[in-house]
């Protein structure tokens, strides 16, 4: 498909009218995005797990409006009306305003609150444009046709996800991985059929039971906002001396995790994940500026992991996003003795003790249909 496809026919319904919520998730990356192209374009291929705890749940209320040209919206965080959002989300609509040509016939309401608090140093950027996308979706649906057979409506379906992707994508890149679950690929691979830079797919491949329903304990390490924006990052990666290695580094650990996510070897899946953790903040430290968002606690946190790991051989390891937080990776079936470890020897490194049990999720859902 190419950006042509997301260009939408004349619409055939006329609505004045309407609100929809969805509720989309967050995800962590196992192999990760860190450098872009113009338009959003990722600079190599990513997969990740999709969260199933935290997420954000967003309502959007339209009503038609004369199209003078100009956006017209209201964003609420948790009931309180948070104007230093808009600025956000006017750029978003700007940039998807050619694949979904009613914005300015409207005035939105968007009303979101996460379930993660917002100030956790958790990004709620992917779980957010992902809602925001779906809902604006939904309003696209209500002008089309409806759908005349089954086929037509699976059709339809599948296109919804991809468009909503699509455009999830243009509002922060890793968010086009926030609409489908369980596991999904952002970027064009040659070993994955379907696999697209303009989208995120569902892993296509057979997953072993090792992987099912895994863990992802969040150790909330510094709750703080981020010293240095992704955007930032990712354009630091532009004449990053290592940039070109490691584009060809993630796509080669993407091909091995087909292997591994296949025969469920969980030794091999370590030595990928926390190697791409540890990349990615390799490449902060190694760009110009140079930046650590690692904190002391983040490499006490790894240290003990890697030292119960060593002494019980329970297959537990850690990935890091863009922050010092901590995502501890464990497999299902070692939940009760994991869990044992994280209170007693992990939680005393999150601030506050705050951590947020999470696992594997399936991906983002409309939690509600009136009109
Ligand atoms: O989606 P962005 O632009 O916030 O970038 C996210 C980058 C990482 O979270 C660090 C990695 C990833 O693939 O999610």
């Amino acid at each position: 498909m190419t950006v042509q496809d997301f260009i939408p026919k004349p619409y055939n319904n006329v609505v004045e009218r309407g609100q929809f919520t969805w509720e989309a998730p967050s995800n962590i990356a196992l192999v990760k995005y860190w450098g872009k192209k113009a338009g959003q374009i990722p600079e190599n291929p990513s997969i990740s797990f999709t969260l199933d705890a935290c997420k954000t749940i967003t309502t959007l209320r339209f009503e038609k409006k004369q199209n003078d040209g100009a956006f017209s919206l209201d964003v609420y965080l948790e009931g309180e009306k948070k104007d230093d959002f808009k600025p956000k989300i006017q750029t978003f609509f700007e940039r998807i305003e050619i694949y979904m040509p009613f914005l300015k016939d409207y005035h939105f309401k968007i009303e979101t609150s996460n379930t993660f608090p917002h100030s956790s140093g958790i990004a709620s950027s992917a779980s957010g444009m992902s809602a925001l996308a779906l809902c604006l979706m939904s309003v696209e649906k209500e002008l089309i046709a409806v759908a005349s057979s089954a086929v037509e409506t699976s059709l339809e379906d599948n296109y919804f996800n991809l468009k909503a992707s699509f455009l999830a994508r243009l509002g922060s890149g890793s968010a086009c991985r926030s609409i489908e679950g369980d596991l999904v690929v952002w970027g064009k691979h040659p070993s994955i059929e379907g696999s697209s830079d303009l989208f995120g797919v569902k892993y296509p491949f057979e997953v072993h039971n090792n992987f099912k329903n895994y863990n992802d304990t969040i150790l909330l390490v510094d709750k703080g906002e981020k010293q240095v924006s992704s955007t930032v990052g990712h354009n630091l990666m532009y004449d990053h001396p290592f940039a070109q290695e490691r584009f060809k580094q993630a796509n080669k650990n993407l091909f091995n995790l087909i292997d591994i996510l296949k025969t469920g070897d969980l030794k091999a899946f370590i030595e990928v994940v926390e190697g791409e953790a540890l990349t990615l903040h390799a490449m902060m430290m190694t760009s110009m500026p140079y930046f650590i968002l690692m904190k002391p606690n983040t490499l006490e946190i790894i240290n003990k992991i890697w030292a119960y790991r060593e002494h019980t051989g329970i297959p537990v390891c850690f990935t890091l996003d863009a922050g010092a937080n901590v995502h501890v990776l464990y497999p299902e079936k070692e939940t009760v003795r994991v869990n044992e470890f994280i209170k007693n020897e992990l939680v005393e490194y999150c601030q506050s003790g705050h951590y947020i049990c999470d696992k594997i999720g399936f991906g983002a859902k409309r939690v509600d249909i009136e009109k």
